[in-house]
C-alpha cells in the first residue's frame, strides 16, 4: 500500500471547529475512535473524510471542503462533508445511535428502526462515497472506513471502483445472531460490510458472531476455517485487531509541565489537600455503567464510614448524542443521583462528588488521571475502551489502581486492573474499596504490567497488523478462534 493514498473515512472529524461567544476554538472531540485514529494519520498522512458537525467548521475549509489538520502544525488533510439536519436526523441519530449503537452493545435499551431513517443512512453513505471517490480521484487508494455509520459503504465503493483496497473496522461489539435478527435491514447491511477486503472487530468472539450471523442470514461461503467470507465471487477475510493508544505521546505529555499545571488547578478546585480521589471519564452515554457507578459511592460511604470526608469521587462527563431520548433520561438520571448522593453525604466544605458536565482538553484530563486513587470504567459492553488505556499510560508514577469492567475488550489485556461486574453495585464498591487500601508496592507491580502491556500493543502495531494482513505479509496472521 506504499504508493497508495491513503483515505480514512469516520463520521467524526479529528478536529472541530466551534464558536465561543465571538471566538473561534478547535477541539478534538470526545470519541475513543478519533483518539485512537489521529496519531496514525499524523505519522502516515492522507486524508480524513468526515462529518463536518462545529458550528465554525465551514468557515475554516477552503473551496474543496478542506482543511490541513492539526490546525497548528499541519500533517494530513480532513475533507469535510456536510450533512442537512434531516440526514443528520435520520443517518446518525437514528439508524447509527438510536438502532445499530443500542443494538451491538446489547445494553437493555431497546433499539429503535424506522424506515424514513434507513433510507437517510443510504443516501449519507452515498454522500461519502462521492467524498472518496473524489479524493482518491484516478490514483490507487487505500480506504480505511471506520464504525457503524457506513455498513453500506464498501459496497457502494468496490462498485463504482473495483481498483480501491477497501478495509473497514468495527470499533463496537458485533452481537450474536439471535440480536442481531431485529434489524429490518440486516441483508443489506451484511452485504454492505461484504464489500470490505477486510473487516476487523476488537475480539475473536466478535469475529465468530459475525460469521454466524452471515451464515444465518446470507447466501454467501463462509469458510471458518480461514475466517473468511466469499459472495459473489468477492473475499472478506474477518480478522481481530484489539485497538490501542499512542502510548508514548500519551506519557510523554503526563509527564509535561502542561499537564502538571492542571494537576495544581485540580488539586485547587477540588479541595484535594490531603484527600483521596476517585475517578470516572466519559461520554455521557448509557453503555459506560455511570448511574451504577454513583450506587457504588453511595454504598461505599455506607459501609466505610472512614472514607466520609476523606474521598472525592470526580466525575467528567461529556454530553453527547443529547438529541436522542435515551441520552436525555440518562443525563437526567445521573443529575439525581448526584444531586441525592451530595446531598446525603456532604457536610460544610466537602461534597462527595464533583460532577464536571462539560468538554474537557486532554491536558485536564491526564492531570486527573494522575491525580487519581482509582479510575473506574464500569462499562455495562464496551467494544474496547480507550479510557482504561489512557489510565494507564497517563501513570508515569507506576502508581494507581484501574477499577475495570469485565465486559470491555480491555479487560482481556488489562489483566492486573481490578476486574469487576458492574452490575453488582456491592462488587464494584468492594473493588473501589480494595482500590483505597491496596498497598503500594502492589499498586506499583500491577500498573507496571499494565504499562507494559499498552506500550507493546501500541496503535500503531494495531495499524501495522491490519496493513499487514491486507496485504498478506503478516507472518503472525491466524484466523481468529
Ligand atoms: C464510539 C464510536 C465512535 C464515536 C464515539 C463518540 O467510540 O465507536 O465512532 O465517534 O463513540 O461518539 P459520537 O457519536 O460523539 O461520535
Amino acid at each position: 500500500l506504499r504508493d497508495q493514498l491513503l483515505i480514512v473515512v469516520a463520521n467524526r472529524e479529528p478536529y472541530i471547529h466551534r464558536y465561543v461567544g465571538d471566538v473561534v476554538e478547535c477541539i478534538q472531540p470526545a470519541s475513543g475512535m478519533a483518539s485512537a485514529l489521529d496519531p496514525m494519520m499524523l505519522a502516515c498522512g492522507g486524508t480524513w473524510v468526515g462529518h463536518g458537525s462545529g458550528d465554525a467548521d465551514r468557515l475554516t475549509v477552503d473551496a474543496h471542503d478542506r482543511i490541513r489538520v492539526p490546525p497548528d502544525s499541519p500533517r494530513y488533510t480532513l475533507r469535510r462533508v456536510w450533512l442537512s439536519k434531516e440526514q443528520e436526523e435520520g443517518y446518525y441519530h437514528g439508524v447509527a445511535n438510536s438502532g445499530l449503537w443500542p443494538l451491538c452493545h446489547v445494553a437493555f435499551t431497546r433499539p429503535i428502526f424506522d424506515s424514513r431513517h434507513w433510507q437517510t443512512y443510504r443516501e449519507v453513505n452515498e454522500l461519502f462515497a462521492d467524498a472518496v471517490l473524489q479524493e482518491a480521484g484516478d490514483r490507487p487508494a487505500f480506504v480505511f472506513i471506520q464504525d457503524y455509520h457506513f455498513g453500506l459503504l464498501p459496497r457502494i465503493l468496490k462498485r463504482r471502483n473495483p481498483e480501491l483496497t477497501v478495509a473497514q473496522f468495527w470499533h463496537i461489539p458485533w452481537p450474536n445472531p439471535e440480536t442481531f435478527r431485529a434489524l429490518p435491514w440486516k441483508e443489506e447491511l451484511l452485504d454492505g460490510l461484504l464489500g470490505n477486503d477486510l473487516l476487523g472487530f476488537h475480539l475473536g468472539y466478535h469475529c465468530q458472531n459475525f460469521l454466524e450471523t452471515v451464515d444465518r442470514n446470507l447466501e454467501a461461503r463462509t469458510d471458518r476455517e480461514q475466517s473468511e467470507v466469499v459472495r459473489g465471487g468477492h473475499a472478506t477475510r474477518i480478522r481481530a485487531f484489539p485497538i490501542s493508544i499512542d502510548f508514548e505521546r500519551h506519557s510523554a505529555a503526563a509527564a509535561g509541565p502542561e499537564v502538571e499545571r492542571e494537576m495544581a488547578r485540580w488539586r485547587h478546585r477540588l479541595k484535594l489537600d490531603g484527600k483521596l480521589l476517585g475517578l470516572g471519564i466519559e461520554r455521557i452515554d448509557y453503555t459506560k455503567g455511570i448511574p451504577e457507578r454513583l450506587r457504588a459511592i453511595d454504598h461505599l460511604l455506607e459501609n466505610h464510614p472512614e472514607f466520609r470526608g476523606r474521598l472525592v469521587y470526580a466525575q467528567c462527563g461529556v454530553p453527547s448524542r443529547g438529541h436522542i431520548r435515551a441520552y436525555q433520561q440518562l443525563d437526567d438520571e445521573i443529575d439525581d443521583l448526584v444531586e441525592g448522593i451530595n446531598w446525603k453525604w456532604g457536610n460544610g466544605s466537602w461534597r462527595p462528588i464533583c460532577y464536571e458536565k462539560r468538554h474537557s482538553n486532554p491536558a485536564e484530563m491526564t492531570a486527573l488521571h494522575r491525580l487519581a486513587s482509582f479510575c473506574v470504567v464500569s462499562s455495562l459492553h464496551d467494544g474496547m475502551n480507550l479510557v482504561a488505556k489512557e489510565f494507564v499510560a497517563s501513570r508515569v508514577d507506576e502508581d494507581g489502581v484501574l477499577v475495570l469492567s469485565r465486559f470491555t475488550g480491555a479487560a482481556r489485556e488489562l489483566t492486573d486492573a481490578l476486574l469487576i461486574n458492574p452490575f453488582s453495585v456491592e462488587e464494584l464498591s468492594g473493588a473501589m474499596h480494595e482500590a483505597l487500601t491496596m498497598p503500594r508496592d502492589e499498586r506499583g507491580r500491577r500498573m507496571r504490567r499494565m504499562r507494559e502491556v499498552v506500550a507493546e500493543n501500541n496503535v500503531y502495531r494495531w495499524a501495522g497488523k491490519i496493513v499487514s494482513t491486507l496485504l498478506r505479509l503478516d507472518p503472525d496472521d491466524v484466523p481468529p478462534r
